[in-house]
C-alpha cells in the first residue's frame, strides 16, 4: 500500500519502519516539526511536510500517531473523502476521525513501543473500523505486518489500555523507583534483572493472583517494618510500599 504517516513520534516511526520492511510504500511523513519529519523521511526514503494542509491525498492508507489532543483536533485540518484513515490510540474512540474520511478505524499497538528500540518479535495490534468493508480492509493490511491481531470495540479497547498502563507504565515505573533507590543506597540495580524476568514469564503461566510472594502475602510484619523503616528518607517510596502492601494483604 502507498502509506502516509501522520507523527514522527515513537509510534509513527516504529509503524513506518514495519510498513517498509513489509514492502508497502511511505510516500510522505507529517510532523509538526519539519527537522523530525525530516530525520524520519531519510529513513524511510519518502517525502515529508510539516504542514496538515499539504498532506498527500494519493495514498491508500493514512496512519495518524499524534498524541490524543492532537488528534482529536485533527478533524480541523484535515479532509480525505473516503480514503482509509487509522489512528493509533488506546483511549481515543475511531469516530474522532469521522468528520476527515468515510472509512476510518483503529490500528491500537497492544505493547510499549519507543523509537530508538528494534522489535523482532509481531508487534500485537487491536483493530477497529467503522463498517465490516473497512474491517476487512484494515485485516488485509494488518496481516501484512503483523500475525498477531485482534479486534475490539471502542469500549473494550478503553479497558485494555486501562490494564497496559498498569501493566507496563506502572510496572515500569516501580522499577524506575527501585532503580533511584539503588542508586541513592549503593545497591547494584542489575543484580534484579532475573527477578524481573522471571516475574514477566510466570504472569503468562499462571494467575499472578495465584503466585504472589513476598512479605505482604506472608503477612510478616517483621520485615514489613524493616522495609518502612529503611523507607525514612524516599517518602514517595513508603507511601507506595505501604499501599502496596495494604493491597496484597486485601486479596
Ligand atoms: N508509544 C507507545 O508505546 C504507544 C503504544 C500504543 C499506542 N500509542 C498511542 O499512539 C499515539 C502516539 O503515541 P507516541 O508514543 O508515538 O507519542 P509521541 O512519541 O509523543 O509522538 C506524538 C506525536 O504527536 C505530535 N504532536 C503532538 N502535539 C501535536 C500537535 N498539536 N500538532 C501536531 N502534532 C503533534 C508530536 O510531534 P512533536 O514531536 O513535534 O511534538 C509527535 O510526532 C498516542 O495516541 C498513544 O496513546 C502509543
Amino acid at each position: 500500500m502507498r502509506i502516509v504517516i501522520i507523527g514522527s513520534g515513537n509510534v509513527g516511526s516504529v509503524l513506518g519502519r514495519l510498513c517498509k520492511q513489509n514492502e508497502h510504500e511511505i510516500i510522505q511523513v507529517f510532523s509538526r516539526h519539519v527537522n523530525q519529519a525530516v530525520s524520519l523521511a531519510k529513513e524511510l526514503k519518502c517525502g515529508l511536510t510539516d504542514q496538515l494542509n499539504c498532506i498527500d491525498t494519493e495514498a491508500d492508507l493514512y496512519l495518524v500517531a499524534l498524541t490524543d489532543a492532537a488528534l482529536v483536533d485533527l478533524k480541523n485540518h484535515l479532509f480525505l473523502g473516503n480514503k482509509l484513515i487509522l489512528h493509533t490510540a488506546g483511549s481515543v474512540s475511531k469516530e474522532v476521525l469521522k468528520d476527515i474520511s468515510l472509512q476510518y478505524g483503529v490500528l491500537y499497538p497492544l505493547q510499549s513501543l519507543r523509537k530508538e528500540m528494534t522489535y523482532s518479535e509481531d508487534i500485537p495490534f487491536v483493530i477497529d473500523g467503522n463498517s465490516d468493508a473497512v474491517k476487512s480492509q484494515i485485516t488485509d493490511f494488518v496481516k501484512t505486518v503483523s500475525s498477531n491481531f485482534s479486534f475490539a470495540t471502542d469500549e473494550e479497547r478503553i479497558k485494555l489500555h486501562l490494564a497496559a498502563v498498569i501493566v507496563s507504565n506502572f510496572t515500569n515505573h516501580l522499577y524506575a523507583l527501585a532503580e533511584h533507590f539503588c542508586n541513592i543506597e549503593k545497591i547494584d540495580f542489575s543484580l534484579l534483572w532475573p527477578l524481573v524476568k522471571e516475574t514477566a514469564r510466570r504472569v503468562q503461566l499462571i494467575s499472578p493472583a495465584i503466585v504472589q510472594t513476598g512479605p505482604a502475602v506472608r503477612k510478616d510484619m517483621l520485615t514489613i517494618e524493616k522495609h518502612i523503616s529503611l523507607l525514612a528518607n524516599h517518602p514517595e517510596l513508603k507511601a507506595l510500599y505501604q499501599n502496596m502492601t495494604d493491597s496484597i494483604m486485601k486479596i
